[in-house]
């Protein structure tokens, strides 16, 4: 059945892989928003089920042309916690006007509705997104959670890897589970959604879930050459350093987010269901943290995060 996708933020890493799924999909239509078209590859500008709606993302008389005869939205928006939720909200309501029936947030994360306001500082705008969405009659909200990005996770900004010695850094006893997923296969589960017009609410997705060690042993399989494992304190010393340091500065998010990710992403609290969504979609093949080492040199794993969608 024809369905058009609308993908707001289409110049981003994500929203690119998104659409690339998308183009195996004849009977789809995308249309994009963004603020600098000159930004996308030829192959989207030039692609005939493409159409691109450059504008400010503040205004509502843009947003409503965007969202017109949209079927669902894609929000695919990175940036400041006031354009994640203020920014997201406004596209909510364009939606809610022109009577788009889905709108899948900007989450892609851990389980943020296990957390308290205020206890990790970027998860707060999906939680205010969430009520948001719940206040409207027409669109219906959709929140899709995978865990880490397992680009993000071997990132330096992250903390974990660190190349030049060989060594993954980790707090608690290292059994902790790792729930992670590639950009990839997130993209290939959030374009499903998209198309399956039944699925509304909470979308749990995973490629993997794996224990430090667990990680390490992939490791060694895949490149032959084991990682030192450097345990750097407990859960509650990471907790309380990340305290510090964000009581110190809370503009400083650069200086503690990484540790606010590390301590959500294993102390358990935010873990996705046990029985995952995956199935519903047996026609994606997940990516798991092996197959990921196994599709990058050792090299290239620092840089897979800003790398990301690059080739598309
Ligand atoms: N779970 C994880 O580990 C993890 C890690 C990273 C990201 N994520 C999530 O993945 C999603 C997408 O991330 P990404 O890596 O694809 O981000 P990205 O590559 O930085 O893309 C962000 C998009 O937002 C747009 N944008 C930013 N500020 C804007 C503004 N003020 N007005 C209009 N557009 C603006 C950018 O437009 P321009 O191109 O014009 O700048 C771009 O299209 C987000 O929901 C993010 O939270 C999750
Ligand atoms: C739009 O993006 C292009 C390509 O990245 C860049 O050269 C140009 O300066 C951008 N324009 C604005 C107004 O940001
Ligand atoms: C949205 O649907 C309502 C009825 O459910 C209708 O009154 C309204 O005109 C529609 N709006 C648009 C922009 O199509």
């Amino acid at each position: 059945m024809a369905i058009t996708i609308g993908v707001a933020g289409i110049t981003g890493k994500f929203a690119r892989l998104i659409v690339k799924s998308l183009f195996n999909s004849p009977d789809v239509q995308i249309r994009g928003l963004c603020r600098n078209a000159s930004k996308l590859p030829e192959s989207f500008r030039d692609f005939p089920r493409v159409t691109i709606i450059q504008g400010d993302s503040t205004d509502l008389d843009t947003l409503r042309r965007f969202t017109r005869g949209c079927d669902v939205v894609i929000c695919c928006y990175l940036g400041d916690n006031d354009f994640m939720t203020n920014g997201q909200k406004l596209l909510v309501d364009a939606c809610d006007l022109e009577n788009v029936s889905r709108y899948i947030a900007s989450d892609y994360c851990l389980d943020f509705t296990k957390l308290e306001l205020g206890q990790h500082p970027a998860k707060d705008p999906m939680k205010l997104v969430k009520a948001h969405l719940e206040t409207k009659n027409n669109v219906q909200g959709v929140h899709v959670l995978i865990g880490a990005f397992m680009e993000t996770f071997w990132s330096g900004y992250f903390g974990v890897w660190d190349p030049e010695t060989c060594k993954l850094n980790y707090y608690g006893d290292g059994d902790e589970l790792w729930e992670a997923t590639t950009y990839e296969t997130a993209a290939q589960y959030v374009a499903a959604v998209a198309k399956d017009q039944n699925a509304v609410g909470m979308q749990h997705f995973l490629g993997d879930r794996r224990t430090i060690r667990d990680i390490a042993q992939d490791f060694a399989d895949v490149y032959g050459k084991k990682p030192q494992l450097e345990r750097l304190g407990s859960l509650d010393d990471l907790y309380s350093k990340m305290q510090t340091v964000y009581q110190k500065n809370p503009s400083n998010i650069y200086a503690y987010i990484a540790m606010f990710y590390q301590y959500y992403c294993t102390n358990g609290q935010t873990y996705l269901k046990k029985e995952l969504d995956n199935s519903r979609y047996p026609e994606i093949s997940p990516v798991t943290f092996k197959g990921f080492l196994n599709a990058h040199k050792m090299r290239d794993l620092a840089d897979a995060y800003q790398n990301a969608g690059s080739d598309v």
